[in-house]
């Protein structure tokens, strides 16, 4: 697959760039699910990819750094050339990304209603800057047709996530009207709402067709894919099949598919083998290890397992007092808006209040690591735990439950996962909970905590072998088969 024909277009590009003091351009870890699942696909196929940088004052003809040696992240093998950054002036940037992206369509695809923003303005700043990413795509497409001249691959370009669901509307329109040729295909890595939801929102309709552009659209689970094909049934009136979940739109007719995603599930296992052991934490036979790894984001639950954690010393206090820590790693993300703010500072709040509640003079039960680590320290985490904590209040998929059994090389530990996790749909070992119920909550931590060592190997070997099997090769691969069918678009100028 050594071509030059997959373009990747994203928010983010998959590392963000920094100037240091010395104005030199540094590449910095960017976490999230959608990095960590694209990044080894697009540099295995030599593909490109487009994205915002994370600066506002990159220079025209500034190049973008190449991965310094020590570089171990997912994006360590993306070579500068196949990167190409879209630049967004910083007024533009602040309502595009903490307006519409994190304060409108985040808490209204993840159905939580209470928290969304409804504002007119950042609306026409989504439509700017998807248009920015359409042209840049646009511009590497043709600069592909004429000067690289490949002639028998066409390209593929695909498109991620719900900050870029316009774009694809304005490339077709764009490459049509040049006679460019490509293939669109687009993957939400969140969940979908349902019509009514959806309905809320003024640009519904524009969102629908935006993503209707595309010839295949891959949704994480069967619901996802569902509640699209409704809404393009009744926001649009479309003609749906939802058996074989097309629907047409003029002559086309566009593929909806669920495809699961994956993760280097060999990476983290070999990550798991190599890393040393992690530091201090369990020097004790008998003390537990539990944790969660999280952006702190108001879906995944911070403050239930907060609570969760009170509850299980309340019922236990003798058995787990002095024997037990729960590390949550929670990376600070999408800092500016006030409710992520206001979401760290509770969090804060109630950790403390926790720690007040039971600590000793050497001993508290829950450690805060407020920021993000390299996936390679991950990986010691995972593998040192006794249990995992994955307990989103919605989440589109949740790589880290994945993650997890990937690292659980002795088999040892036990996942406790939310039914409201995509992952769930498949990962059907795990302890699976409502999060929202802190006092069952507290009693399948309690169950996981004390689960013998063969119900803890039985349950992870088929969890392990699912992963391995359905990795994010196979993922890939399993898109990149659905769009060998799509017809190119290539309409000349007349
Ligand atoms: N991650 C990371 N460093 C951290 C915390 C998280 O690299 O300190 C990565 C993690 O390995 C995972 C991703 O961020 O691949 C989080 O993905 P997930 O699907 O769980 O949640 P999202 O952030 O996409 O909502
Ligand atoms: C989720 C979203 C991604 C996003 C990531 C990190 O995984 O699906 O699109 O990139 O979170 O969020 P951020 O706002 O920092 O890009």
């Amino acid at each position: 697959e050594g071509n030059n024909s997959l373009i990747v277009v994203s928010n983010r590009l998959p590392f963000v760039l920094k100037r240091g003091s010395n104005g030199v351009l540094q590449r910095s870890h960017s976490a999230g699910g959608l990095v960590t699942a694209v990044a080894p696909v697009v540099t295995k196929c030599n593909g490109k990819w487009i994205g915002w940088p994370g600066l506002f004052d990159l220079g025209g003809h500034e190049k973008v750094p190449e991965a310094s040696d020590d570089d171990k992240s997912p994006t360590a093998g993306l070579k500068s050339n196949q990167v190409i950054p879209v630049n967004i002036p910083e007024n533009d940037f602040e309502e595009f990304y903490n307006g519409f992206c994190n304060g409108t369509l985040w808490p209204l695809f993840h159905s939580f209603s209470c928290k969304i923003t409804y504002d007119r303005n950042s609306w026409q700043t989504y439509q700017k800057v998807n248009d920015y990413f359409a042209e840049k795509t646009v511009e590497a497409l043709r600069y592909q047709q004429e000067v690289i001249l490949v002639d028998e691959e066409i390209p593929i370009v695909w498109i991620h996530d719900y900050q870029l669901l316009l774009c694809p509307a304005r490339i077709r329109e764009l490459a049509e009207d040049e006679g460019l040729s490509c293939k669109l295909g687009f993957f939400l890595h969140i969940p979908f709402p349902s019509y009514d939801m959806l309905n809320t929102l003024e640009g519904s309709e524009e969102i629908l067709y935006g993503m209707l552009a595309c010839d295949v659209i891959g949704f994480h689970i069967d619901l996802y894919s569902q509640n699209f094909l409704e809404s393009c049934l009744r926001k649009l009136g479309c003609r749906v099949d939802f058996d074989n979940k097309t629907v047409e739109i003029g002559s086309r007719v566009v593929r909806v598919r669920t495809l699961p995603i994956g993760i280097p599930f060999d990476k983290f296992e070999e990550c798991a083998k190599n890393a040393p052991k992690v530091n201090g934490q369990k020097d004790e036979k008998d003390t537990k290890l539990i944790i969660s790894v999280d952006r702190v984001d108001y879906t995944k639950g911070l403050v239930q397992k907060v609570r969760a954690i009170e509850k299980l010393l309340e019922k236990h206090r003798h058995e787990y007092a002095g024997k037990l820590t729960f590390l949550q790693i929670g990376v600070p993300s999408r800092t500016n808006i006030k409710e992520y703010q206001s979401l760290h500072n509770e969090l804060s709040r109630e950790i403390g209040r926790v720690n007040g509640k039971f600590s000793t003079a050497d001993w508290y039960p829950i450690q805060f690591m407020y920021k993000g680590l390299p996936q390679d320290e991950l990986a010691a985490y995972y593998r040192d735990s006794d249990v995992a904590l994955v307990t989103p209040l919605v989440d589109g998929m949740n790589l880290v439950a994945k993650e997890f059994v990937a690292c659980q090389i002795n088999n040892s530990g036990a996942l406790v996962l939310s039914y409201f996790a995509g992952a769930a749909e498949s990962m059907k070992e795990a302890l699976m909970v409502n999060p929202y119920e802190v006092n069952l909550l507290a009693d399948s931590l309690h169950k996981a905590l004390q689960m013998s060592s063969s119900e803890c190997q039985l349950r992870m070997e088929k969890l392990r072998a699912r992963e391995r099997k359905f990795d994010v090769h196979y993922w890939m691969s399993s898109f990149l088969e659905e769009m060998r069918f799509v017809e190119s678009i290539e309409k000349p100028k007349l």
